[in-house]
């Protein structure tokens, strides 16, 4: 929210680029006592010569330390000898487990150069070499350290995240900086809401990816750059933590989200509803409107699965409150329960921050003491959505319990909101008010910055002085400044191990500027003693997490849904992400997709979506319409758009209600399909939606390719994104493809083609050979009703005539399943064997019984198993083929 004038701009990258290059004259280090142990090396690093200090003191001393984890996962860590320096913590994203391998036995190999220090990880099979950080000398300082690494020529990396820029990121000028902010437009080149410290490198050369993961919560940015005197290279220049990456060896691109998925965690299942269409907006009057849009919904035909409130219903924006007159508690319960009778859901927002007033949220919360200080002892005070607030502090010991008692009141099913999801939304944390935010009260009345939403007379239960409470919980008043660019400002703290909390000098590339700027301040130092500086990109994990458990707590044995906005690695283990405040242009529309895919196939957070037809700026029919058939192969599929942009919900116009007719679908049609691929990603990180690299790393074709993606093993989805076009040029890999709509081969693969004449209400999607698709023989109103229907088979075989898939069934919402079902299919050319592991239900869905054979169109189909008796119905769609197949 700060604004900067241009000199101030130019000051700081003069400032910036001057200490960048002082970095020159730092001495490195030296290696001794390096020891080759069972499973690892160890070594002492000792600086080299005289200290640059340049960002801060040169550490004299260090540790080196090397871990042969598994076969292809390597751990390497270099951190203070007196190991005082902050390291992410265990409980927010839990270490893998450590050595267990002998360094023999391990793909990757670690070669360390003595002095000056540097060290190497070769993959042993091939003797590539995938990281050197002889690019540079290493700097260890005490607020910054850069390692720098050599990477080949035109590298293809992907990752580092959250951001909007191509997949492929450009190995040129390059800065991906992480700094969890709240990124209103999702602009290119920026940081955005969540930090993701991970790249994957395909070395097509040597037909094999790798990744390197960064397990390190500050802010940093890390450059991809090629010059002539340093050749091409990645760099991390980091404020704060310790160096501590793991390299993963795939060698196949999907070996290495596995193995991704050790790290981070495996994916956390949602509930089956959560994959229905979910509506929403900001600005809902009231819960007549709310009601209106379900009945229109349902008017239109349109099956709508979920109904959304923003902070609309809350009063004054207060979280855990209902506005009395626009959302009173009876008529939302009226709604809730109409909805529920209907098999629909609902879910609302909560934010983090707890509007500054006298009220039960507040009271509990600040009784608990769970809120954070300034260090001078009182409560820190910011201003978001309902004007000055305080900040929940994740690590204060009471914060949990307060949270699950505030869900436990508030969302009670017998007499509260009873929500089904939640969504969690403003966690980077936001904050409006510009730092140093010494008067919020100042600001709120207005230097245009935000526009208080409560005419005409502002928060009038938030007075300057709080009555009742006693001086040190009044906030400092020192009034509103510019904060100056050079750290002269008296009032600037030192903090912990005399480092500079507010402003470290290497200035990351904040899109806001100080880094307190849009958020809390960073030199407030939470209840365990940790520095905001230090934990800020993992605030929104912490309340992801925090909130899970919450909802847990609710409904004990019900895989909660979570959305929210910002995350850190490990956060898929607990949520699902939607893409934050997007634009209604076709470039959006186009961009979610890459911004989609990091989620999905590089970060393990498969459940992700970005709003639907765009949330700032009026949406088009045009575009709406071929978002609403694209958003139907979003994993969450939610359109959702501001309070200031015109109504969007496809019923709205009647080509975008066609659209999202058709879109729906086929995509309830294929929900098991889609449930099938989120469940293996959950089981082993295979990636639900993936780029096409992934499925064709050899081809150096796909590489770039950030337009089409793979929406589960067998679908290649290409949307027409030009503004007004029917027309698209799609890349298919040299492989057998089929025509989803008409199942007919497409002759020429292995190229471009362009499709013409794709009607507002389609979208061109691809078979891939080789693939047996399980679909629902109908779509329906609900996910509860889809549930019931049986299922149909598309085979479409490989080159070799074959092909498989499976079907993964369970009941759906369950945290701890009694019974689930896997079914495979393989069929040879001639028969179609269905086997697998048909545990008992409960809920009847199938039965052990002995083996059969059946004889069904013009295939055999032979079952390992009874067919459950909701499989009443088998209809198998053989596709004509280059191999047609013999049929008995
Ligand atoms: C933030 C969210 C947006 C929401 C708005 C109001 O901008 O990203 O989705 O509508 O806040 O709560």
């Amino acid at each position: 929210m700060a604004v900067y004038s241009n000199t101030f701009t130019d000051q700081l990258a003069h400032y910036v680029r001057d200490r960048y290059n002082a970095l020159n004259s730092c001495p490195g280090y030296t290696a001794t006592n390096v020891v080759h142990a069972h499973g690892g090396i160890t070594a002492d690093l000792k600086l080299a010569g005289p200290a640059c200090d340049v960002y801060g003191s040169d550490l004299k001393e260090l540790k080196f330390n090397v871990e042969y984890q598994t076969q292809q996962r390597l751990h390497v860590q270099i951190y203070d000898k007196s190991e005082r320096i902050y390291q992410v913590p265990e409980d927010v994203l839990p270490r893998p487990p450590s050595a267990s391998l002998t360094a023999p036995d391990s793909d990757l190999q670690v070669s360390l150069v003595e002095a000056p220090f540097s060290f190497a990880i070769v993959r042993q099979s091939t003797g590539d070499v995938i990281f050197n950080t002889s690019a540079a000398t290493l700097v260890f300082e005490s607020e910054y350290w850069r390692l720098r690494t050599f990477l080949p020529a035109s590298p293809n990396v992907y990752g580092l995240g959250e951001h909007t820029d191509p997949l492929r990121l450009p190995p040129l000028d390059t800065t991906r900086t992480l700094w969890a902010r709240d990124a209103g437009g999702v602009p290119e080149g920026t940081n955005l809401y969540g930090s993701f410290p991970i790249y994957f490198e395909n070395r097509i050369d040597q037909k094999a990816a790798h990744a390197v993961a960064l397990f390190n919560s500050n802010g940093m940015d890390i450059k991809i750059n090629h010059t002539a005197h340093d050749g091409q290279y990645l760099e991390y220049n980091v404020i704060g933590g310790i160096v501590d990456l793991y390299f993963l060896a795939g060698p196949s691109p999907v070996d290495v989200a596995r193995q991704s998925s050790e790290i981070l965690g495996l994916p956390a299942m949602q509930p089956y509803f959560g994959l229905g269409l979910h509506q929403c907006k900001y600005g809902m009057p009231n819960v007549f409107h709310v009601a209106e849009v379900v009945a229109n919904y349902s008017k239109a035909g349109i099956p709508l699965e979920t109904m959304w409130s923003d902070i609309d219903y809350m009063e004054r924006f207060k979280v855990f409150t209902l506005d009395p007159g626009n959302y009173p508690l009876q008529k939302m319960r009226e709604l809730i329960d109409s909805l529920h009778q209907r098999g629909m859901h609902y879910v609302v927002m909560i934010d983090p921050a707890v509007a500054y007033q006298d009220y039960e949220t507040f009271n509990r919360g600040d009784a608990d003491n769970v809120f954070l200080r300034y260090q001078n002892g009182s409560i820190y005070q910011g201003v978001v959505w309902p004007g000055r607030t305080v900040f929940p502090d994740w690590f204060a010991s009471k914060t949990q319990q307060w949270w699950t008692r505030e869900f436990a009141e508030f969302f009670d099913a017998s007499h509260g909101v009873d929500i089904d999801a939640l969504w969690i939304d403003m966690n980077e944390p936001s904050n409006f008010c510009p730092y140093p935010c010494d008067d919020p009260d100042g600001f709120l009345k207005g230097d245009g910055s935000w526009i208080n939403p409560w005419p005409p007379e502002p928060i009038p239960h938030s007075p300057r002085r709080l009555p009742g409470f006693p001086d040190d919980f009044q906030p400092p008043h020192i009034g509103m400044s510019q904060y100056p660019l050079q750290a002269t400002d008296t009032r600037l703290k030192k903090g912990l191990r005399g480092r500079n909390l507010i402003d470290p000098p290497y200035h990351i590339n904040h899109a806001a500027g100080l880094l307190s700027s849009s958020t809390i301040n960073t030199d407030l130092i939470h209840a365990n003693g940790l520095a905001e500086l230090d934990t800020h990109n993992i605030y929104g994990m912490m309340m992801a997490i925090a909130s899970r458990k919450a909802m847990l707590s609710r409904r004990p044995s019900l895989r909660p849904l979570v959305v929210t906005r910002s995350t850190f690695l490990g956060a898929g283990t607990h949520v699902a992400h939607w893409l934050g405040d997007n634009l209604s242009t076709w470039h959006h529309y186009a961009t979610s997709i890459r911004h989609m895919l990091q989620f999905t196939a590089f970060f393990q957070i498969p459940m992700v979506g970005p709003d639907v037809c765009g949330f700032s700026d009026d949406a088009t029919e045009l575009l709406c319409a071929r978002w609403a058939r694209l958003g139907a192969f979003y994993p969450f599929f939610r359109n959702h758009n501001a309070a200031d942009s015109i109504d969007q919900e496809f019923y709205r116009w009647p080509l975008v209600a066609e659209s999202a007719r058709k879109g729906i679908n086929l995509r309830y049609r294929l929900l098991d399909y889609l449930y099938t691929a989120l469940h293996h990603q959950s089981v082993d990180g295979t990636p639900a939606l993936f780029p096409l690299w992934m499925a064709y790393p050899d081809d150096p074709t796909t590489a770039a390719i950030d337009l089409q993606f793979f929406y589960g093993p067998a679908l290649l989805v290409s949307p027409v994104v030009e503004e007004g076009s029917t027309d698209v040029t799609i890349y298919l890999p040299d492989d057998i493809y089929y025509d989803l709509e008409t199942l007919a081969p497409v002759s020429k693969t292995g190229t471009n083609i362009t499709l013409r004449d794709v009607d507002f209400t389609e979208i061109p999607v691809h078979i891939r050979g080789s693939n047996i698709i399980p679909l629902r023989v109908d779509s329906a109103n609900t996910t509860k009703e889809l549930r019931k229907l049986d299922f149909e088979l598309i085979i479409a075989p490989g080159y070799d005539g074959r092909a498989t898939g499976s079907l993964y069934l369970d009941d759906g919402e369950s945290l701890r399943q009694e019974a689930t079902s896997e079914v495979h299919f393989e069929y040879d050319g001639k028969i179609l064997a269905m086997s697998g592991d048909f545990g008992f239900n409960t809920r009847g869905l199938f039965h052990p019984r002995s083996t059969i054979t059946q004889q069904i169109a013009n295939v055999t189909l032979k079952l390992s198993y009874a067919t459950p008796f909701v499989y009443k119905r088998y209809k198998l769609h053989l596709p004509s083929n280059r191999h047609d197949p013999v049929v008995n």
